[in-house]
Formats: C-alpha cells, sequence, structure tokens
C-alpha cells in the first residue's frame, strides 16, 4: 500500500458541534497522521475557488454559503491509502446513507450540512493541498 497524503476539512456544522477533537480521534484511531492543520473561516472567494469544479451544480451556491457561514478546520492526513482511508471514514456524502460508526452517521445530519470533506483522489489531494498551505506549512512525521 502507498503512502498518501490527504484534505480533510471540518466543516462549519462540526466545528459548531464542537466536536473537531471527536473527528480527530477518528483519524487518528484510523492510523492517519496529522501533518498540518489551520482554522481558518473562509471568504466566498476562497470558498468559490475551492469547489470550483461543482460551480454548475444546482446547490453550488448553498454549499459556498454553507461553507462561509463560520470557520472549518483543515488538515492534510498522512499514511497507508491516507484518500481512500479518510473517505471510508468519514462515511457516505449523504449522511442518512452514511455506515454506522462513520463520522457523518454520527455527526451530521444533511446532504447540504455533512460535517467533513475529504479529497477524492491522490491528484485531487495534491490540488486541495497546494490551496490551502504552503510546503513549509507541512509537518512530515518521523515517528
Ligand atoms: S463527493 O463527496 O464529491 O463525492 O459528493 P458530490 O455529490 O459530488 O458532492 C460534492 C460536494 O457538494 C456537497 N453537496 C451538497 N451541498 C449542498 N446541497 C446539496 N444538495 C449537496 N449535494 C452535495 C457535498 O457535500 C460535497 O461537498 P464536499 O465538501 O466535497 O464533501
Amino acid at each position: 500500500m502507498a503512502m498518501e497524503r490527504t484534505i480533510s476539512i471540518v466543516k462549519p456544522d462540526a466545528v459548531g458541534k464542537n466536536v473537531i477533537g471527536k473527528i480527530y480521534s477518528r483519524f487518528e484511531d484510523a492510523g492517519l497522521k496529522i501533518i498540518a492543520a489551520k482554522m481558518k473561516h473562509l471568504s466566498q472567494k476562497e470558498a468559490e475557488g475551492f469547489y470550483a469544479v461543482h460551480k454548475e451544480r444546482p446547490f453550488f451556491k448553498d454549499l459556498v454559503s454553507f461553507m462561509t457561514s463560520g470557520p472549518v478546520m483543515i488538515q492534510v492526513l498522512e499514511g497507508e491509502s491516507a484518500v481512500a482511508k479518510n473517505r471510508e471514514i468519514m462515511g457516505a456524502t449523504n449522511p442518512k446513507e452514511a455506515a454506522a460508526g462513520t463520522i457523518r452517521a454520527d455527526f451530521a445530519q444533511s446532504i447540504d450540512e455533512n460535517a467533513v470533506h475529504g479529497s477524492d483522489s491522490v491528484e485531487n489531494a495534491a490540488i486541495e493541498i497546494a490551496y490551502f498551505f504552503s510546503a513549509t506549512e507541512i509537518c512530515p512525521r518521523t515517528r
């Protein structure tokens, strides 16, 4: 299995529920290491740029509005198959379809406020990491 990096974002609904630590425990329990992190209140421009790939979708405006409604916690996770592992821990996009014990099943209410974001491929992870972090903000872990 390959060592990978991925972006995770704890969205405004989950930050508001004060469950950042509980969500971080899920990553650590799965063997993923946090190698960068920052809390940020996204501007409209930053959210629109991050989700530009979805700009033609009907929910784009609502998604940007939600993602700018409060601070988010953004982290780079590193580990074996980190992209797929994080997606597994997150659960399905719609919390109603998310497997029991996943972050979205436990902490999200609806598809439009679904607690976490995770990169969907290694290629997109690299783009998303560069969107939020400079090289000097990433701290590779040797132990
Ligand atoms: S995914 O996770 O990319 O496979 O899912 P996708 O269905 O392509 O959705 C892309 C992002 O849009 C969010 N989303 C929505 N927001 C608001 N309203 C509705 N109806 C809606 N449907 C999907 C979804 O949470 C994804 O956000 P991220 O941050 O990428 O997980």
